[in-house]
């Protein structure tokens, strides 16, 4: 019986090896927004515990340590390869000129929608400091090509990943003692607000000249190894349910308000990926749920702690983040959709094939 969750995941890394490359990138461009999912850098240089540029985070990665708070690539790394990019696209905190053409990631660990979520750990790159960011950005690019309406044509061909919400929850509405959010609000109310929140920001980055937009649900918190060990899961449940209760009202929010962005401007992209679908448990088969690495009380590796040697059998690389294989998972199917539900309408493929109006 233990050897089976392994079988199912062999056969997962084997689809996706099979993925070859070849020829020029299927869009001219990626833009990446979120939180420590897809951080790639740019938490290094902050004054914040949420950085993981040590080791064993990178061990898989083949520039080694970069921030990335995971043992190898994360999900935008996954989603830039598939979709033909050479290079991973380089993070905002250390961006040439030369490079940002191409795309740029505005992710920082520990950011939320909302402004103040993550505060207690320290600085971070909020969704507005990032949609900021992307304004100066786009300022640079516009002057290097001198030319707007070759500009405006580029920005709006680009795919844009937004992977944001997880630290409104875990870094802001399920700590009481700290954020009075939680106080102030039930899960309903509290869901209602992010959400409108999120869709303001993704209607100004819309304004920008974004048009392929993917966003993506979060996934089931309440399954998080570290939130496990902060709420611990009563009765036989193996997750923390209220917390999953919580996310999946947020989820059911904001698939629709994704559908209304598209309403509204009809002339854009917009998608919903369905985190809880992708890593929705296949059959009866669960996977080990304990974390690779050695982890410190606030979730993260312990530095220079040696890692678990068959990274590619576990979900979790600490105490909140995936691990290479789990990325690989989530970014194969939000790239390419199985289900009707793990991406709508569109999947990343879709998204970049889908003409320019
Ligand atoms: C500006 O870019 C557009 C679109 O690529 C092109 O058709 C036009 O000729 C360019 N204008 C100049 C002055 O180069
Ligand atoms: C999370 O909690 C919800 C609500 O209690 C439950 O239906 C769901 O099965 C849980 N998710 C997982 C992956 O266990
Ligand atoms: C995501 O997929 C799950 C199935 O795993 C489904 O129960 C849920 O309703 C979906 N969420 C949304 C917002 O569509």
């Amino acid at each position: 019986m233990a050897s089976e969750p392994c079988v199912l995941f062999w056969i997962l890394v084997l689809h996706v090896q099979i993925f070859v490359v070849i020829g020029n990138p299927r869009v001219p461009c990626l833009f990446v927004f979120g939180d420590s999912l897809v951080d790639n850098g740019n938490n290094n240089d902050l004054e914040t515990q949420a950085k993981a540029n040590y080791k064993p985070y990178g061990i898989d990665f083949p520039e080694g340590v970069s921030g990335r708070f995971t043992n190898g690539r994360t999900i935008a790394d996954m989603i830039g390869h598939l979709l033909g990019f050479k290079n991973f696209v380089p993070p905002h905190a250390t961006v040439k000129d030369e490079e940002i053409s191409t795309g740029v990631n505005y992710g920082s660990g520990s950011a939320g929608i909302r402004d103040e979520s993550g505060r207690h750990l320290g600085d971070r790159l909020s969704l507005a400091t990032q949609i900021r960011n992307h304004k100066a950005i786009i300022t640079r690019i516009t002057n290097l090509q001198n030319n707007k309406t070759l500009t405006d044509g580029h920005l709006k061909s680009c795919i844009y990943l937004s992977n944001i919400g997880s630290n409104d929850y875990i870094n802001n509405f399920l700590i009481p003692e700290l954020y009075p959010e939680c106080h102030k609000y039930s899960s309903d109310e509290y869901a209602a607000i992010l959400v409108r929140q999120y869709s303001q920001h993704l209607t100004t980055l819309y304004n920008m000249g974004a048009r392929k937009v993917a966003v993506f649900g979060l996934g089931q918190i309440g399954c998080a190894l570290e939130v496990i060990a902060r709420f611990g899961t009563p009765g036989s449940s193996s997750c923390v349910d209220l917390i999953n209760d919580s996310v999946n009202i947020f989820n059911g929010r904001l698939k629709p308000a994704v559908d209304k962005l598209n309403n509204d401007f009809p002339d854009s992209r917009f998608t919903f990926i369905n985190v809880t679908s992708i890593l929705a448990p296949q059959g009866d088969v669960q996977f080990p749920n304990i974390p690779c690495c050695k982890v410190r009380s606030d979730g993260q590796c312990i530095p220079d702690t040696e890692p678990c040697p068959n990274r590619g059998l576990s979900v979790y690389y600490d105490g909140f983040h995936p691990t290479e294989i789990a990325n690989t998972v989530l970014a194969t199917r939000s790239y390419t959709a199985i289900s009707a539900l793990d991406a709508s309408p569109y999947d990343i493929a879709h998204l970049s094939q889908v003409a320019d109006d």
